[in-house]
């Protein structure tokens, strides 16, 4: 099976550019992202007290978390719900960043998304897809921009959906989230030693995709 693997911080555009990528060459989109957003949703619904790390890995038993094709997309299911824009409240966000930092978590999620590569060409953004994920990822990149392109962006897609935003806030935001992503200790955001860097702070959504697609075919000969 192909697997190319997607890292980077907060708003690099991970997700929109692995969603086109795996359009073109007809693979499979994962957002990991998802992953942990959804098991924060099922702690948030049971009233499971989230900062206990212990509480949180008793309730793991009760995840029922699947993924289902929906034409080129991916839905998740958890309990057989489908869940999409509710994974994306500042709430959730929050629940998220926290359990994330959690052994069993990543332990739970790791099994669920090696076993989804194993089974299809794959493309999965995140942060340890290249590290600890699938470290034999046939293809690696990492993308980032600066922070205040990255605010930026955020505040255009919350602007587009309605909310007034504050670029200060944001901006802090996404550097409080930086923080916590690469200090964590396990399984931190971290480029992968065979990784290919993609800064895109002075590129638009079309040039990075055409970057993405020609390292890919530079790296996988049957592309
Ligand atoms: O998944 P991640 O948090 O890395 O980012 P995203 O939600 O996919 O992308 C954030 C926003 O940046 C989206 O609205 C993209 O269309 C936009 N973007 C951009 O304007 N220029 C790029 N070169 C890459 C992404
Ligand atoms: O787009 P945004 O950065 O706001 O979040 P996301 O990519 O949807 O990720 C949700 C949460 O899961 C964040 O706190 C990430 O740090 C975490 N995450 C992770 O720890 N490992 C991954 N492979 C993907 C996301």
């Amino acid at each position: 099976m192909i697997s190319v693997a997607i890292d980077g911080p907060a708003g690099s555009g991970k997700s929109t550019i692995s969603k086109i990528i795996a359009q073109k060459l007809g693979f499979v989109h994962l957002d990991t992202g998802a992953l942990y957003r959804a098991i924060a949703y099922f702690i948030d619904k049971n009233n499971v007290d989230f900062n206990n790390e212990n509480e949180v890995k008793k309730c793991l038993k009760f995840v029922d978390l699947k993924i289902e094709k929906s034409g080129a997309e991916q839905k998740i299911l958890l309990g057989g719900k489908v869940l999409s824009s509710e994974l994306r409240s500042l709430n959730i966000t929050k629940i998220a960043s926290r359990i994330a930092s959690y052994r069993c978590v990543r332990e739970y999620l790791l099994n669920f998304q090696r076993d989804f590569a194993e089974k299809q060409n794959v493309v999965m953004d995140g942060r340890d897809i290249g590290t600890v994920v699938l470290p034999n990822a046939s293809v690696k990149i990492f993308i980032t921009a600066s922070p205040e392109v990255r605010a930026g962006r955020r505040l255009e897609q919350m602007s587009k959906s309605g909310e007034k935003p504050d670029y200060n806030e944001i901006l802090d935001a996404i550097k409080k989230r930086d923080y916590e992503d690469t200090h964590r200790v396990i399984a931190p955001l971290k480029k992968a030693d065979d990784a290919a860097v993609i800064d895109n702070s002075n590129m638009n959504l079309n040039q990075t995709v055409e970057s993405v697609l020609s390292i890919i075919k530079e790296r996988v000969e049957s592309i």
